[in-house]
């Protein structure tokens, strides 16, 4: 069943995440300009039966894993049904959605109904100004009201994504640890990313060693976890708090090769890698009146091009060139 979506290196693809839209009602710095990105017209961007149809393609030949992602994927119409649909496909055990939180605590419980059982919230501060500097828009409180809200409907775990600057948040990575102690919270602090010409300088980055010597420091040593396989972050505990830490050392120490992810980007591409820039269009078959047989073929024509690792750690230089210019919500990593 798994056959298509194996790659040459003998990976097996189960993840995949689906961009349900580009835009985003937050304007972080790190991800957007201040004026936002260029969006596809309406009509390239897949409709819900669209995206239903794929959805239950990739889960004919192994996906058990669906993350919907954005720009904001809550900021979609009827996501609440698109949701409800997807959590009927035989075969996906796991719906996740990746968001900024903040209107997640009035969609939640719906959410929850429908089948989703995966939450990432991205949080980059626990200052409320400071938020405001960051994702130049008001909304921490919104942001923290859905966090209680996701751990009050007992989501395990409830992970929190905070993107590490230097100067900027990385003098609260303490604070986000303290949370921890009480609070049933993965916080995983992602190293700092090259992208959507914002504008990274080594200057503002901040590595996991880096970042596991200030926790250390004040907190003593770690306990390791037992990671999932295919996990993108390491994760560690404070010996007897309640929630975890993790980190993504996307930059530091890549973790291509047990890579069990396919993306959608919001207009229909799929692409086999994050990093990658060769993607192909299933939207553009669908619509030419392709048969299910026809778009498979395809989605295993591109999953044999897949490379071995991306070319953000093999040369740091290369990478600059390629993807600086490139907006985030284009790649899909949000
Ligand atoms: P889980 O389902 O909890 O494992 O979620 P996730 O970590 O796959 O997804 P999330 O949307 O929360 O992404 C968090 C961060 O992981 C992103 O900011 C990226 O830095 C990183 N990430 C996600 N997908 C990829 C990928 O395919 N390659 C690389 N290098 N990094 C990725
Ligand atoms: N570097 C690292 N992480 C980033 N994200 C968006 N842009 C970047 C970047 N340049 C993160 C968001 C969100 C996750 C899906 O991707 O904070 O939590
Ligand atoms: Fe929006 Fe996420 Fe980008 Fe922030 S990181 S602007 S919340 S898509």
């Amino acid at each position: 069943k798994n056959n298509i979506l194996t790659d040459t290196f003998n990976r097996k693809h189960t993840y995949l995440r689906i961009s349900l839209t580009e835009k985003c009602n937050l304007r972080c710095q790190y991800c957007m300009p201040e004026e936002g990105v260029e969006l596809a017209p309406n009509d390239k961007i897949l409709t819900d039966d669209e995206i239903l149809r794929i959805s239950r393609l990739f889960a004919s030949a192994g996906v058990t894993k669906i993350r919907f992602t954005g720009g904001e994927p809550l900021i979609r119409k009827n996501i609440e049904s698109l949701i409800e649909q997807v959590g009927k496909i035989e075969g996906i055990e796991k719906i996740g959605i990746t968001t900024n939180g903040l209107v997640l605590h009035r969609k939640l419980e719906r959410l929850q109904k429908g089948g989703v059982n995966l939450l990432n919230i991205s949080l980059d501060t626990l200052d409320t100004h400071k938020f405001t500097l960051i994702t130049r828009r008001l909304g921490w409180e919104k942001v923290m009201e859905s966090i209680n809200k996701a751990l009050s409907l007992n989501f395990n775990p409830v992970k929190i994504n905070c993107v590490v600057m230097k100067n900027i948040n990385d003098m609260e990575i303490c604070d986000f640890v303290e949370m921890t102690r009480e609070k049933n919270v993965e916080i995983r602090f992602i190293e700092y990313m090259p992208f959507g010409g914002n504008k990274w300088s080594d200057k503002k980055f901040v590595s996991y060693t880096d970042m596991i010597k200030m926790i250390k420091e004040k907190f003593g040593a770690l306990d390791r976890c037992v990671d999932e396989a295919n996990n993108t972050s390491k994760t560690y505990q404070v010996p007897g708090f309640k929630g975890r830490v993790g980190f993504i050392t996307s930059m530091s120490e890549h973790f291509c090769s047990s890579c069990n992810r396919l993306r959608m980007t919001a207009d229909g591409n799929l692409k086999v890698c994050l990093f990658g820039n060769t993607e192909v269009s299933l939207r553009d078959i669908m619509r030419s009146g392709a048969s299910d047989e026809e778009i498979l073929k395809v989605i295993n024509q591109a999953v044999l091009k897949k490379k071995a690792s991306h070319a953000v750690v093999e040369g740091l230089v290369l990478c600059f060139v390629n993807l600086s210019n490139t907006i985030t919500s284009k790649l899909g990593v949000a």
